[in-house]
């Protein structure tokens, strides 16, 4: 079964050919992010017109790239929320124009869920006889720009909401003290990258063991807000704009360095403790932030495959398929098929994830 994916949930319009779920045919992703650095974030109005002027381009190109014709297709797929709403009326009008016109089905799909999905396109037929496939009941975390969930799945289709940030989601989170420290845009490999730089503050008194929030709290929720704030405090101590730039630099690594600790520290202990309490055999990471090294070596040190005390494994999509693509939308839709009538399909920006299974 071929499905074309639409994902045009935020400033990535993606259109993807994937077969039976796994395959990718084509997959083909354009970025607003240029237009959006010099802001510092995205414009929802200018994402949304980027999106009309990519998304017949992209569309073409797919079907180029996987050398078949519309009529080779079995079903549409689309994200019809959450996410910007502008950018999410492109993908779900186009798709259900081309649904209408081409006489197919078409997919509705929930974008946190498509974010899980791109774990099934590289991890679900084994390559090697030695290779592992992914295994119910699973643990999925879900970090991306403007979420941060852990999900208990325990089939396609079923699965249980276990907690979610509370304010910023961890993406945000890397996003706004980049700004704050004028890393760049996106904020997370900005960080990523400062953090890895080498730092030497030793002659500086700096206080730079950022909070980890809600680390052992009694739940799985997430708070991210307060790591802004420590931030920011930790600039003005510092008097960080009067610091000479050798210095300077140095400090702001330090500072993306213990950001980045913070951040994965918590994101790490919440998803193991979740996997231990509901005896998974997999553990999967998804979204933009899934896309951090230092949060999949934090996992992976963790997690000694398969081993006592921690039976289960770890599953992370390859960087590109963690961030925004219409792959993984095509593959969520191959294992929920769950069709819709065209004109039943609209955009619901503040769509959530289901709190039962
Ligand atoms: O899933 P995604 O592409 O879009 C949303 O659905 O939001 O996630 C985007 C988020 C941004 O906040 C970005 O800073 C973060 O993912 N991100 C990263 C990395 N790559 C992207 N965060 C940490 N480390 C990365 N390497
Ligand atoms: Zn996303």
């Amino acid at each position: 079964m071929k499905i074309l994916g639409i994902e045009t949930s935020c400033d990535e319009t993606g259109a993807a050919i994937v077969k039976d779920g796994t395959k990718i045919l084509s997959n083909i992703v354009a970025s607003s992010q240029k237009i959006h650095i010099k802001t510092g974030g995205v414009i929802p109005e200018r994402a949304a017109r980027e999106q009309i002027k990519s998304i017949i381009p992209v569309l073409e190109e797919s079907l180029a790239q996987a050398e078949i014709d519309y009529q080779d297709i079995d079903a549409l797929a689309v994200t019809y929320g959450p996410g910007l709403i502008g950018s999410l009326l492109v993908g779900v009008e186009t798709a259900k124009t081309l649904a209408y016109v081409w006489q197919k089905p078409i997919i509705p799909v929930n974008h946190l869920l498509a974010h899980v999905y791109a774990n099934w396109i590289t991890n679900s037929k084994p390559q090697l006889k030695s290779q592992n496939l992914l295994e119910f009941p699973l643990i999925a975390l879900i970090v991306s720009g403007g979420h941060t969930e852990l999900i208990y799945m325990t089939d396609h289709g079923k699965y249980e909401w276990l907690g979610g940030t509370r304010d910023d989601a961890a993406g945000e989170a890397f996003d706004k003290i980049a700004r704050l420290l004028n890393l760049g845009y996106p904020g997370g490999p900005a960080i990523a990258t400062a953090a890895a730089t080498t730092h030497n503050t030793k002659n500086l008194t700096l206080n730079t063991k950022l909070p980890r929030p809600m680390i052992d709290s009694d739940d799985y929720d997430f708070s991210f807000s307060g790591l802004k704030t420590a931030v920011l405090r930790e600039t003005q101590h510092l008097k960080l704009n009067t610091l000479e730039k050798s210095v300077k630099s140095s400090v702001l690594s330090a500072l993306a360095f213990e950001t980045q600790e913070a951040i994965t520290d918590v994101l790490v202990r919440k998803t193991l403790k979740a996997a231990a309490e509901k005896n998974v055999k997999n553990i999967l990471l998804a979204g933009g932030v899934a896309a951090n090294s230092r949060l999949r070596e934090k996992f992976q040190s963790q997690i000694p495959n398969s081993q006592f005390p921690y039976p289960y494994r770890l599953f992370v999509p390859p960087p590109s398929l963690c961030t925004d693509n219409a792959a993984a939308v095509a593959s969520c839709a191959y294992f929920n098929n769950s069709p819709s009538p065209w004109n039943k399909v609209s955009v619901q920006p503040g769509l959530e994830l289901s709190s039962e299974i």
